[in-house]
Parts: C-alpha cells; sequence; structure tokens
C-alpha cells in the first residue's frame, strides 16, 4: 500500500523521474500522490488528490530544475483521500519533507508531544509526526556537534526518530538544509535502492528502478541508508554501519509494459500459457519414465525437506488464499498429508497450536503482504523445546521480496511481476507451485504409482496448449456474454472439491474489477441458506467437470434452474448432459479432475474482465483496493 520514490544525482530532472516512478507504484494506492523536491536552497512540495495525471497535470505547469526529490502515490489509512492528507508531509518550517508507506501506531502520543514543543499539524494523517519528530531533534544534534559515528545530522536525526516510530514504514526524508542528502529508512515495509551512474533512487518496488538501472539493493528491517550524489551509506537503526552489496536484477522494461493490450490484466491473463510452461520447465525432469530413481519434480528444496513430515498449515490472504485450497486439496488428496489453510490475518492472532514435524507454507504474489509476513515471522519463532525447529516455505514470483528474507525455502514461481491489482497470472503460478511440490511429495511417500504420477505429470505438459486453446477459442464469446451482465446485481459462483476454491476466485475477481456483489459457494450447501437468494435476476455460474462430484454439481445446478436463476455452466466442450443443463456454456478442454482448476479459472477471470471493461471501469486499479498490502 502506497508508493515512494525518491531521486538523487546530478541530473535536474528529480520530477520527471519522480514522475515516472510514481507511474510504476500507482498500482500500490491512487488515493492522491506528490512530489517534493530541492532547488536553489528551497523545498518545493506539489501535491495533487485523486489519480498521478492529477499531480502530472500540476507539476507541467510548475516544474523546477532539481536533482534531488521524493515522491509518493498514496492508499489512504489515516485520513480522507484529500489533498491535505497527501504526502509529502512537512515539518513546521516547510524545509524538511517525508513520504511514508505504511502505519506508524503511536502517532497520537507522538503527536500530543510535538504540539507541546510548538509543531503545527495540518493533515490527519499518522506520517506528518515524522517530519516533526525528526525537525524537533535536529537542533540538539547540530549543537551537539557531528561525532565520529554521525556521518550527518539529518540522518542522526531521522535515525533517532525511527526509533520512536512503532510500527510498519519505509520513509524518505530530504531537506532544504541538506541538499545533498536523501535518508530513507525500513521496518517491516518495503525499500529498494538503485545504483545508476552518479545517481541513486529508491522505492517501494523495483518497477521504478529499472527504467535506470538494475543494480538493485533491498534494505532490510531496522535498515537506515543515506544516499548522495556519490554513493549510498547502509547502518542499522542503532548506529552500526552495515556492508551490503548490490545484485542485478534480471528483468527487462518490457515486462511492465502494457505491450498493445488495452490493460495489464488481459495481458496478463494472456500471459497464462507461457507462465505455465516457464513453471513446467523449470521444475520437472524432462526424461523422467516410471521406474527411474528420482523424484520427477526438483524444487531445490534440501534432502531432508520432508523428513517425518506430518502435516502443513498454510498461511496467506485474498487469492493466495484460494491457491492455498487448492493446495490444500492436493496435499491431502495426492501427497496424504492433513493440511490447513489459515487466513494470514486471523492466524497471527490465534495460531493453531503447535504440533511437531509441520511445514508452514506462506503463499503471496506480492512477497510484500504484511499479514503473511507476520504470521510467517511469527511460526519462525514459535518452537517447542525439544522440538525440530520449525519449516518454513514460500511460494512468490518475486523472489527478490522480503518474503525470500523471511523465509529460507522458497519456489519461484517464475510468472514476472504483476501489475493489474486483480491476481490472475501470479494466481496460477500458485496453482502450478502447489501441483508440483504435491507430486513431489507424493512419489517421495509413495502415495501414486509411478503410473499415476507419469499420467499427472504429462497432464501438466498439455496445459499450456489447453489455455492457448481456452484463449483463442473463447475471448471473443466471452466479450459478448460479458454484455448480457452489464447491469447484473449479484452473481453466484458455485464449484465443489478441488473446484470449490475456483468458485471462490471467479466471485472475487468480479467483485473487485466490477463492483457487483458475487459469492462462491460449495455448490453443495446452496440449499442450507443460499438458494433464498435465487431469482431470474441472479445468474448462478457453476464449474462441473467430470470426476467425483459432477453429477453433483449438475444436480446443484438444476437446483438453481428450478429457481429461475440463469445458469452459465464452465464444462468441458463435448459434455452432452451439461450442455443440456446450463443455459450459457463457458466450455474448457476434457482434463483429469485433479488438473483442472488451472483451466476453469481462466473463463472466469475473463468473464469478471469483460463485464468490469463494459461497465467502463478502472480494471487495473479498482477503487479502494492496492496490488501489495504492506499494513495490517
Ligand atoms: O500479494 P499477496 O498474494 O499476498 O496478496 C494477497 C491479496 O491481497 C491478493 O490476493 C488480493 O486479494 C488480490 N487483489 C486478488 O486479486
Amino acid at each position: 500500500m502506497c508508493g515512494i520514490v525518491g531521486y538523487i544525482g546530478t541530473q535536474p530532472a528529480a520530477s520527471e523521474i519522480l514522475l515516472a516512478g510514481l507511474q510504476k507504484l500507482e498500482y500500490r494506492g491512487y488515493d492522491s500522490a506528490g512530489i517534493a523536491t530541492i532547488s536553489e536552497g528551497e523545498l518545493h512540495c506539489i501535491r495533487a488528490k485523486g489519480k498521478l495525471h492529477n499531480l502530472q497535470e500540476k507539476v507541467a505547469s510548475w516544474n523546477r530544475p532539481a536533482s534531488l526529490g521524493i515522491g509518493h502515490t498514496r492508499w489512504a489509512t489515516h485520513g480522507k483521500p484529500e489533498e491535505y492528507n497527501a504526502h509529502p508531509h512537512r515539518d513546521t518550517s516547510e524545509r524538511l519533507a517525508v513520504v511514508q508507506n505504511g502505519i506508524i501506531e503511536n502517532y497520537r502520543e507522538l503527536r500530543e508531544q510535538l504540539r507541546h514543543h510548538g509543531h503545527t499539524f495540518r493533515s490527519d494523517t499518522d506520517t506528518e509526526v515524522i517530519p516533526h519528530l525528526i525537525a524537533d531533534g535536529l537542533p540538539r544534534i547540530q549543537a551537539e556537534g557531528l561525532q565520529a559515528h554521525h556521518p550527518s545530522p539529518l540522518l542522526e536525526a531521522v535515525r533517532q526518530a525511527v526509533c520512536q516510530l512503532q510500527g510498519a514504514f519505509a520513509i524518505a526524508v530530504i531537506s532544504a538544509d541538506f541538499p545533498d542528502e536523501l535518508i530513507v529508512a525500513r521496518q517491516q515495509a518495503p525499500l529498494v535502492l538503485g545504483f545508476g551512474q552518479g545517481e541513486f533512487f529508491c522505492a517501494s518496488d523495483t518497477p521504478a528502478l529499472i527504467p535506470y538501472t538494475r543494480a538493485i539493493l533491498p534494505l532490510d528491517n531496522g535498515e537506515i541508508a543515506r544516499l548522495t550524489p556519490t554513493g549510498v551509506e547502509v547502518f542499522s537503526f542503532e548506529g552500526n554501519r552495515v556492508r551490503k552489496t548490490p545484485r542485478t536484477l534480471n528483468w527487462n522494461p518490457v515486462m511492465v509494459e502494457k505491450q498493445g493490450f488495452k490493460h495489464f490484466m488481459l495481458k496478463e491473463i494472456y500471459e497464462q500459457p507461457g507462465v505455465v510452461r516457464t513453471c513446467l520447465e523449470q521444475y520437472l525432469n524432462g526424461d523422467w519414465q516410471p521406474g527411474m530413481a528420482d523424484s520427477p519434480i526438483h524444487l531445490g528444496l534440501p534432502t531432508d525437506f520432508y523428513n517425518n513430515l506430518e502435516q502443513v498449515q498454510i498461511v496467506a490472504c485474498g487469492t493466495s488464499w484460494h491457491a492455498g485450497l487448492v493446495g490444500k486439496y492436493l496435499l491431502e488428496q495426492v501427497a496424504g498429508l492433513p493440511t490447513t489453510v489459515n487466513y494470514a490475518s486471523e492466524f497471527r492472532y490465534a495460531p493453531t497450536p503447535l504440533r511437531p514435524n509441520t511445514l508452514t507454507i506462506g503463499v503471496t504474489q506480492s512477497g510484500e503482504t504484511a499479514d503473511t509476513l507476520a504470521a510467517l515471522e511469527m511460526e519462525g519463532t514459535r518452537h517447542s523445546e525439544g522440538a525440530p525447529p520449525p519449516r518454513l516455505l514460500g511460494i512468490t514470483n518475486r523472489p527478490e521480496s522480503s518474503l525470500s528474507r523471511l523465509v529460507p525455502q522458497i519456489i519461484d514461481t517464475h510468472a514476472g511481476i504483476e501489475i493489474g491489482v486483480a491476481a490472475t497470472k501470479t494466481f496460477v503460478a500458485q496453482l502450478v507451485a502447489f501441483y508440483l511440490l504435491a507430486l513431489d511429495l507424493a512419489y517421495t511417500r509413495q502415495t501414486l504409482t509411478p503410473e499415476q504420477l507419469h499420467t499427472l505429470i504429462e497432464g501438466l505438459r498439455q496445459l499450456p496448449a489447453e489455455l492457448e486453446l481456452i484463449l483463442e477459442s473463447q475471448e471473443r464469446y466471452v466479450e459478448t456474454l460479458a454484455h448480457d451482465f452489464v447491469d447484473t446485481q449479484d452473481f453466484i459462483f458455485l464449484g465443489r472439491g478441488i473446484n470449490f476454491p475456483i468458485a471462490l476466485e471467479g466471485a472475487l475477481k468480479l467483485k473487485e474489477i466490477s463492483y457487483i456483489h458475487a459469492e462462491g459457494y460449495p455448490a453443495g450447501e446452496m440449499k442450507h441458506g443460499p438458494i433464498a437468494l435465487l431469482d431470474a435476476k441472479v445468474p448462478v455460474v457453476a464449474i462441473a467437470m467430470p470426476g467425483t462430484v459432477f453429477e453433483k454439481v449438475l444436480s446443484n445446478a438444476q437446483e438453481a434452474k428450478a429457481r429461475d436463476a440463469l445458469l452459465i455452466g464452465v464444462t468441458p466442450m463435448d459434455e452432452q448432459e451439461a450442455a443440456e443443463t446450463f443455459d450459457a456454456l463457458l466450455p474448457v478442454p476434457h482434463v483429469d479432475e485433479l488438473l483442472s482448476p488451472l483451466l476453469t479459472v481462466v473463463p472466469l477471470q475473463l468473464l469478471a474482465y469483460h463485464i468490469a471493461a463494459h461497465r467502463g471501469l478502472d480494471v487495473d486499479q479498482p477503487r479502494n483496493l492496492a496490488k501489495s498490502v504492506t499494513v495490517e
């Protein structure tokens, strides 16, 4: 939530660089935006309510050359999305400015103290205490004089200020009195530094940096850095110097462009066959045949990782939690491992009692979700006496994120960065990771025969082509069908077994981007209550794939039809009985039921996308949402 960016260098183009960076970070929040720059010894701050283009227009009519500045795009937490609450926030003298991503939990106490010291507040935000706190300490630090371990008074004032802050935050600070310094700090919120030629950057996420550099350095919790036109120094919050080396990001700037698609979401839906192909190529042994000694899957986990494993617990939020539900089905039904799936936000305050030999899996596309990271951090420290150390695994497409610094083992899904706020390709990639994990465990635990394993792996290999077929054959049709639902107010999505989480995911996609009320339900549970909602105005989407619950889902669909609901079926192209049951079909290729979620989700993504697009909504940046939820 919220995106911050900073620039210091020799180019007098700070405003342009900051605005370009904010554009790449707008997915993190878009309630307001602002920049502050320093030129000719003065601090200049421009802010605007609403989306970034409002700020761009203001900056265009008032631009000053500057080589130092900070910027922010906001997802409102404390205070309405108004210009007076937009960042950057300044101290009383208006010579020092701060941008923040996160929440300062003790801001009320700090604000009272600072008011008694004569500071004047102009916003409702938690962030505004930070510039006042820094400004409050600066005169004393300057009067004390520089000590050997204080490279600069501004750095020391920021360091002392952050030590008083409680909560999760990443900040960037500039001052007109220190025109050659950009100070940044991180505590439980992402912050990455970028190294250019005689110029340095900071940002909440790497897309803002890659047009300028691929040499990046993620800060860790409790670190503060001083950026000058000649270099970067990193310290701990205790003031000790930290030696860190930048690494090179293996990315290409085109990955964060729309490449001719109307929206990032549609582009990302179309990337799914390639994402599945890449992930399978990465982890499957291409020559594997039943009878071979090794596992067909190589996830790069330590050899003893599965030893004595008795159960799995998954922590995640939103769409990643839905992926976890599919994971549970696979781990239990394929690998025979009892598995729980927990909302990370609930788990962190009410964890399952400790059980030995448990694998905890955190699933997150951003690798930055505060609740998921906190739940994993807690599991890393919860440890009963005499028991083996906790086993933690992360599943993400962002191996450079905070997640990978928190858990020792990662399955990189190779989906790359996702820009559309509604997760699509990252979800499918998380599913692939769970298939690979469950099959690898099934091989190790011998819960499947080599022949069964081989059949499923061959099925997985067919998926990219099957996904391409769905996209080629369906998109136009779904686009037309979507017209019928532009004014619909409620939708129900039904699924059973391994496709129940896909019903939840279909409903979430529709809610998020079209603002239509939608509920996902296990088809067999309809009759226990929600069936009362049905009438001719409530379409029902049912996922009916041949297998253990096919006939049951068709019966449940009939029950809805008897209440006049319009029935849409996600079902194989050649299923006569299904074709006769449903009023409209979203056909998918015939696949093993166990693999079907990887296909059935795609027509639901397309349906949500086209309904939202027909409604003229901002598909990539839906209201009130942010791509990366770094607050509780
Ligand atoms: O980055 P994460 O996967 O941890 O994010 C979790 C949720 O915030 C996320 O899935 C959210 O529900 C998406 N907007 C879904 O499209």
